[in-house]
């Protein structure tokens, strides 16, 4: 490698990056990563060789990995390249095997993985999630022992998967010592590049270094030709020559090189011989080396960048002619003009050996020469090749399908499409596997026999394509194209075929979730059930029934519903299906909830539960798993809500899926029935996992989540939260959870306007579209703002002002309770804490009213204690409140005192600065101090005397100060003049000055 000249700058932003990483996991909580972009032959690879270098030997674990230009067929390709770990030092590869090893998923990427095994989650569509949760568990491990330096290198030959994982990770990489490199050709990014939205997508982020590399100066040009060995002596017309490359070279430093190497192959040039343009002179460099060399050449620029030294030899034995030794004297040649290099990827496969072009330019310059007759019969070669070998490494297919179409073999093109539709199906990559299975579907007709060579009709392969589709993410592509499915095939054909047609169909038609979409489903799936033969019972049938019972329930028809799930689970056992009969329980514990029957609704969840343990159908053991714990929280069932929650996420974790639908809920279920159950320290671990710098859903719902503890201890994190969440709050979900925490922290600051508005904004998004019991926490927010403002109002004579707010507070009861009558499912049964929260809005409302009884949160008390230990503290500082205003102060004393100690044992700040002001304001706490500080006025204050001045400062009428300290305006007259007097001041203003200037007024 030639010594890296200029871009000292460039090198250094990079290091700086690295350096945080080294620093430790990335303080702001977000993905470090760099984008080092630039023109083709312009030193990026060069450049980011310089930091691999560097960081190697700082002890970062260095994974790099390419793109191919015809990778664009093999997902996940860099991935692949980079988990091979080459030229890691023997203690990190042995790390990095290990670490591939536990995660089987992995091993498929690697030629000699478990090629045709399938995992749990292929049957479910997870296996993406799966992957991405993979490479993401494999860089949080690794990370763990040493920061880790990951490269992907020409990434604008990316595939799908490979552009949608990068952007997965990059969201969710946020405090491991991680950082991603990329680099990309800026001139093959036109316009419509898909590449561009990763980047936009990436830019976002803040952390994001971008280094785009402009041509180099021509001094450092100087300096690079000067450099490199094979240059001519000095003198003065190599000076000249020197000169006239850097000249033409215009700062590509690749470009030089090549002008050089043809410059001293030739012997000094003139001018006017050199080549214009760089592909030009690339070939004039080709055409100097033998005919042999020439055809190797030619050869292996069809098999790609980097050649297999077998396949190569046999290619060229066949298509040219040419003999073994001929071959090997050939394959020399090319290496001592530079123009191949043995390629150490592949020498250190047991494989055997190959070679890579110098450059990839060349191969570009090369494979773009060639004669159309020539480019077809080697593709056609290869491709037989490969098809001899058979399915040996991932991607081989793929690769099979691209030299089978080049060589325009329909039939070799449309067997192999499918063949690599299945394996990137398996891969974890539907993207491709739908684009494969499609570009086999445009061929179909093309071929003779197809049905026969594809080993399955038409329509099951339309079916697979959409489903893939589906598991891409694309849900709408698949129901447009299972519609036409379902309309193209025969009601006398394929009796199986069209029953799992009709019923995806119905089933990604629930996923839209659209009232159109949804009525739409309950017909098809109708359909489906009706023409899906009754005899003999059959596993798809069952799951017709299935879906039509979920279709049932999403319209509301509830009794039927109940009576197709149950229909559906008895066929289902018939036919030995334990997945549909656990998906069918699943669908009867959620009627059962609906139908008020709690007991019998966790008893289908725990049947549901066990009977998929063991089917490897994920989704469904998880969205059982989630069902249940669920229930058990809504019914104060603790600890057993958090136990099977955590055995679910630990699953979904296991499997990589823990943001895929049911593995994000488990998460947050486990962190609310610990938030709930006082286990904060453990509470506070999982939130802090919960990234702030959010830029998906389903770390939004996370994030959001996190806001509970944060906002109840008075976390700056909640803050930090909010700009990254605020993009989320269309998200009803989103938008419901944080905005209503958002209330409950502008509460705590005291700042009622805004904890209304966020409050209001909760509530409204939970109208779907009548209330559900959900929206009573926000509105008892709510409620509490208007009960501290109509107080205030009261006490400050201002009783139109005190009337209106208690209007305002009857309004959001009414609320409550339409949520807790819970309209569109009236028989369900409210569990403890929604129990709780109705009891704290109708206390609230009382409070408004002037009529704080303690006996309304002694009410509150008993929904929430003992379980719910913060919402008990919370609750007894409100009764302690209402206990000392009715003058019950031994009791209130009581209440108080025990809530400071879970406010302590908490570490609840918020509420604890509330109870230290009841304290004082009420003379609650036996040991505060009697006096201000020594050498003030305030010394001769009383302590309470203190209090009244504070308030007296602020500019409180006597009536005000009465009813904030829980004294008689009477009393609060009397210490008035007391301070008076003992301040020797005229008069309240004078007080309050002397208090300002004792800085008593704040
Ligand atoms: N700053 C530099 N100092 C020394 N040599 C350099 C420098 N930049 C590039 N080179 C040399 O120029 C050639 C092309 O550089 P490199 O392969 O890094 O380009 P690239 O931007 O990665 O191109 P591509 O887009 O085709 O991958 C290499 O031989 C490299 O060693
Ligand atoms: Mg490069």
């Amino acid at each position: 490698m030639s010594t890296l000249v200029g871009r000292e700058a460039e090198l250094e932003r990079l290091l700086g990056v690295l350096d945080d990483a080294l620093d430790g996991p990335s303080a702001a909580g977000h993905t470090l990563a760099a984008l080092v972009s630039g023109d083709a032959g312009i030193g990026k690879s060069r450049l980011v060789s310089e930091v691999a270098a560097i960081a190697g030997d700082r002890g970062v674990t260095v994974l790099r990995g390419h793109c191919a230009e015809i990778g664009d067929s093999v997902p996940y390709l860099p991935f692949a390249d980079a988990l091979r770990g080459v030229r890691l030092p023997p203690a990190k590869a042995a790390a990095l095997a290990e670490a591939v090893r536990k995660r089987p998923v992995l091993a498929r990427l690697l030629p000699d993985g478990s090629g045709e095994q399938d995992t749990a989650a292929d049957r479910s569509g997870l296996a993406r999630q799966q992957m991405f949760g993979a490479v993401l568990g494999l860089l949080s491990e690794l990370a763990e022992q040493a920061p880790v330096l990951l490269i992907l290198e020409d990434l604008h030959w990316a595939d799908a998967s490979t552009r949608d994982l990068l952007t997965f990770l990059s969201r969710m990489l946020h405090h491991e010592r991680v950082v991603v490199i990329i680099t990309y050709r800026t001139d093959d990014l036109h316009r419509r590049h898909p590449l561009r939205a990763v980047v936009a997508d990436l830019a976002r982020l803040s952390a994001v270094t971008l280094v785009e590399l402009t041509p180099l100066p021509p001094a450092s040009m100087t300096e690079l030709l000067s450099s490199l060995q094979n240059g001519p002596a000095p003198s003065p017309q190599s000076a000249a020559i020197l000169n006239r490359i850097v000249e033409r070279a215009d700062g590509n430093p690749y470009y030089a090189e090549e002008l050089l190497a043809s410059a001293s192959a030739a012997g000094p040039l003139p001018a006017e011989l050199v080549p214009s343009g760089l592909a030009a002179l690339l070939l004039s460099r080709v055409e100097r080396v033998s005919e042999a060399a020439q055809r190797v050449l030619r050869a292996a620029a069809v098999e790609g960048r980097r050649a297999d030294d077998d396949i190569v030899r046999a290619v060229v034995r066949d298509v040219a002619d040419l003999a073994d030794p001929d071959y090997d004297a050939a394959v020399r040649e090319l290496v001592a003009n530079q123009l191949l290099v043995p390629d150490q990827v592949d020498a250190e496969r047991e494989a055997g050996a190959g070679y890579a072009f110098r450059h990839a330019l060349l191969r570009e310059a090369v494979y773009n020469d060639l004669m159309p007759g020539e480019r077809t019969r080697l593709h056609a070669r290869l491709a037989a090749l490969l098809a001899q070998r058979g399915p040996k490494t991932p991607g081989m297919a793929a690769q099979l399908a691209h030299h089978s179409l080049a060589s325009h073999d329909i039939p070799g093109a449309f067997t192999a499409s499918i063949k690599a539709g299945k394996e990137a199906a398996r891969l974890g990559a539907p993207a491709e596997a739908h684009r494969h299975y499609d570009q086999a579907l445009a061929l179909w007709d093309r071929v003779d026999d197809a049905e026969k060579l594809a080993g399955l009709p038409r329509g099951k392969l339309i079916l697979r394509s959409a489903t893939s589709a589906a598991f891409a993410g694309d849900v709408p592509r698949a129901v447009v194209t299972l519609r036409r499915l379902r309309d193209v095939l025969a009601e006398d054909g394929d009796a199986e075929l069209r029953s799992r047609t009709g019923e995806r169909l119905a089933y990604f038609l629930l996923q839209v979730d659209t009232p159109e979409a949804c009525a739409e489903a309950l017909r098809v799936a109708r359909v489906t059930v009706r023409e899906t033969p009754e005899e003999p019972p059959t596993t798809y049938r069952a799951r017709a029934m299935a879906t039509y019972a979920l279709a049932l329930m999403t319209s509301q028809g509830y009794g039927v519903a109940l009576d197709w799930a149950q229909r559906a689970q008895a066929v289902a056992t018939q036919a030995s299906a334990p997945w549909v009969e656990a998906e069918a329980l699943t669908t009867i514990g959620l009627l059962a909830v609906r139908a008020g029957q709690q007991e019998e609704a966790i008893s289908k969840f725990t049947a549901a539960y066990e009977k998929a343990d063991g089917t490897e159908m994920l989704s469904i053991e998880l969205r059982a798993a989630c069902h249940l714990a669920r229930e058990r929280l809504s019914r104060g069932e603790l600890a057993e809500a958090a136990r099977i929650a955590h055995i679910g996420v630990r699953r979904a974790d296991d499997e990589g899926l823990r943001l895929a639908p049911y593995g994000l809920d488990l998460q947050h279920l486990h962190f609310q029935a610990h938030y709930a159950d006082g286990q904060w320290d453990h509470a506070q671990e999982v939130a802090d996992s919960y990234a702030a710098h959010v830029t998906s859903q389903p770390e939004a719902v996370l994030s959001a989540m996190a806001l509970f503890i944060e906002v109840a201890r008075g976390n700056a994190a909640a803050d930090d939260r909010r700009a990254w969440l605020e993009p989320f709050w269309k998200d009803e979900f989103v938008a419901f959870i944080a905005r209503g925490l958002y209330a409950e922290r502008a509460l705590w600051q005291g700042d009622t306007d805004l904890a209304l508005a966020e409050a209001d904004a909760s509530i409204a998004a939970d109208n779907w579209p009548t209330h559900t019991p959900a929206v009573i926490r926000p509105t008892g927010i709510a409620l509490s703002a208007r009960a501290d403002r109509a107080v205030l109002a009261r006490a400050s004579g201002d009783d139109p002002r005190a009337a209106s707010e208690v209007a305002a507070a009857e309004r959001l009861l009414q609320i409550a309770t339409e949520g807790a009558r819970y309209p569109s499912r009236p028989a369900v049964v409210l569990g403890p804490e929604a129990r709780g929260w109705l009891a704290r809005c109708q206390a609230e409302y009382q409070r408004a009213s002037g009529k704080n009884d303690p006996g309304n949160w002694q009410r509150v008390l008993a929904e929430f204690s003992p379980g719910y230990v913060y919402e008990t503290a919370r609750t007894q500082w409100r009764l302690a409140e209402a206990l000392a205003e009715a003058g019950r102060r031994e009791e209130a004393a009581a209440a108080w005192e025990a809530a400071i100690a879970t406010a302590d044992k908490l570490g609840a700040v918020p509420l604890r600065a509330a109870l230290d002001d009841l304290g004082r304001r009420a003379r609650l706490d036996p040991h505060a101090a009697d006096s201000g500080p020594p050498g003030s006025h305030a010394h001769a204050l009383t302590g309470r005397e203190q209090e009244v001045l504070r308030l007296v400062a602020l500019g409180k009428s006597n009536r005000e100060i009465a009813a904030e300290l829980f004294i008689a305006p009477k009393t609060a007259s009397v210490h008035v003049s007391n301070i008076l007097g003992k301040l020797g001041a005229a008069s309240r203003t004078e007080a309050a000055a002397i208090a300002h200037r004792q800085g008593l007024g704040s």
